[in-house]
């Protein structure tokens, strides 16, 4: 069996719960074989560029955790920079968002080289390696450079938007073709990879070999969507743990005359915060019993604070709930609860539980998995109601739903109603539809039909950038 080794930016201890499902399925395959886990070490040293900066490798059971520093200039420009500040915004949509400096695609293309570098020495001849997603597009054609010809997969966790978006990057073409360099291109849903095969075919002239293969920039490559799912029983069993049980009481004592709304997201402006608050207001508004009856638990978990756009959503987002809570608010009860904090991860099936609602209203998501452990933690025999945006990857499987255009304030408002005064039937057999999918579509299935595509294809040094 081929050792496997999986690349990303950030990297976990995969024994640890607080990884997270993802963390925690990739720790589960990397063990099975004995993997090799390589990455950002999180932490930045002041030493100019270009120093050669060593590997530290960490022993966790079977797997080995390998992982490098970044000088501050090169974590200001690879990550901040260009991983941030160009691609995620591009790739969300949002062209307006991006920060074209020239110099960030310089740091960019640095990282993924030394990246290349340092794992090459790493590398065994059947190895199969898995690189995770938009921070280390390049680093197969980097690898390829240096002489790799072990199978290299891909997956890219977030969207990819249609091709007259993307040709907005400069440097795009060399993006692309940095991308077809992997034996496996993998997406999140049935959008991403048509925007991806339209592409390849009106730019790249790129010819169809069916079942998903493509002849491209010389070379032949592999592409599909693998919508990625949670750890169920895992998140199952966080569910019947002591924290998440406690959470669980504190939330129905204190709401016990109330419907608890929940949401939980990064502070990214790609969740949609602010529309969500502003349906949520359009709700307090249009229906006034709603204002005796429902209380929405907003966490926003602070991230990429080194990026301006997320501090201007943070005041935004601020002053909204500000508004909100003042307009509505009575001596007990205050309509939003907002945190700007991260919660523990094993307390949130508790929260979610107790929640009759999620509110999941993404503008652009590549998928979101709070939608799929909200419905993880339901109790079956009296569910709460997922609305979920029809612009996260999640809604092309989630069918069951309450889908919104987080965009249409009203329509969002109405929804979120209907959500809240839903009979307990209804509820139970759209929880039920929604349980079967995800169980269905689970983080073990996600590996284990990529990886099986990634160990038939065959690798091929041609056709570096
Ligand atoms: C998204 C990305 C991940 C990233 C995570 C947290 O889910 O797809 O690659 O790790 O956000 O963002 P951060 O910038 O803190 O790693």
């Amino acid at each position: 069996m081929s050792r496997l080794v999986v690349v990303s930016n950030r990297i976990a201890d995969p024994r640890k719960t607080a990884a997270g499902g993802l963390a925690v399925a990739l720790g589960e395959v990397l063990n099975n074989s004995g993997g090799l886990w390589f990455g950002w070490s999180g932490k930045l040293v002041d030493e100019p560029v270009g120093t050669d900066l060593p590997v530290h490798k960490q022993q966790a059971g079977p797997v080995t955790l390998a992982t490098m520093d970044l000088t501050r200039e090169d974590y200001e420009a690879y990550y901040v920079g260009y991983s941030n500040g160009v691609l995620w915004p591009v790739l969300h949509y949002r062209l307006d968002l991006a920060d074209f400096d020239a110099g960030y695609i310089e740091g960019y293309r640095r990282v993924n080289q030394t990246f290349a570098r340092k794992l090459m020495e790493l590398l065994r001849p059947d190895d199969i390696v898995w690189v995770q997603d938009y921070h280390l597009i390049p680093l197969a054609a980097e690898l390829r450079a240096l002489g790799c010809q072990q199978r290299i997969g891909f997956f890219l966790h977030i969207p990819l938007p249609p091709p007259l978006i993307f040709a907005a990057i400069p440097g795009h073409d060399w993006l692309m073709k940095g991308l077809c360099s992997y034996d496996l291109v993998g997406f999140q849903s049935r959008a991403d990879l048509d925007n991806f095969t339209r592409y390849i075919q009106d730019e790249a002239h790129a010819q169809d070999l069916g079942e998903g293969r493509w002849r491209v920039f010389n070379r032949t490559l592999q592409a599909g969507a693998f919508p990625i799912g949670i750890d169920v029983k895992e998140f199952e069993s966080l569910a019947a743990g002591a924290e998440s049980m406690d959470m669980f009481e504190r939330m129905r004592r204190e709401y016990s005359r109330r419907k608890l709304l929940v949401g939980v997201d990064r502070l990214d402006y790609s969740k949609g915060l602010p529309q969500r608050l502003r349906a949520f207001r359009e709700l307090l508004a249009k229906y006034p019993e709603s204002r005796k009856s429902a209380t929405l638990i907003q966490i926003a978990s602070p991230s990429r604070e080194d990026v301006s756009a997320y501090t201007d959503i943070l005041h935004e987002l601020e002053s909204l709930c500000g508004s909100i809570n003042g307009n509505y608010g009575e001596l007990d009860w205050m309509p939003v609860r907002y945190m700007h904090r991260t919660v523990a991860r094993a307390r949130l099936p508790g929260l979610y539980r107790a929640s009759r609602v999620a509110l999941v209203t993404p503008l652009r998501d590549g998928m979101n998995l709070v939608a799929k452990e909200y419905i993880a933690a339901q109790d079956p025999d009296d569910p709460g109601v997922l609305v979920l945006s029809r612009f996260a990857g999640a809604a092309e499987q989630l069918k069951e739903a309450l889908l919104v255009n987080p965009y249409d304030t009203a329509g969002t408002a109405e929804a979120i109603h209907v959500a809240l005064e839903m009979p307990l039937e209804e509820r139970q057999q759209r929880h039920q539809a929604l349980l079967a999918t995800i169980r269905k579509a689970d983080v073990h299935w996600w590996c284990d039909s990529y990886l099986h595509l990634l160990g038939q294809a065959e690798a091929e040094e041609s056709g570096t950038p």
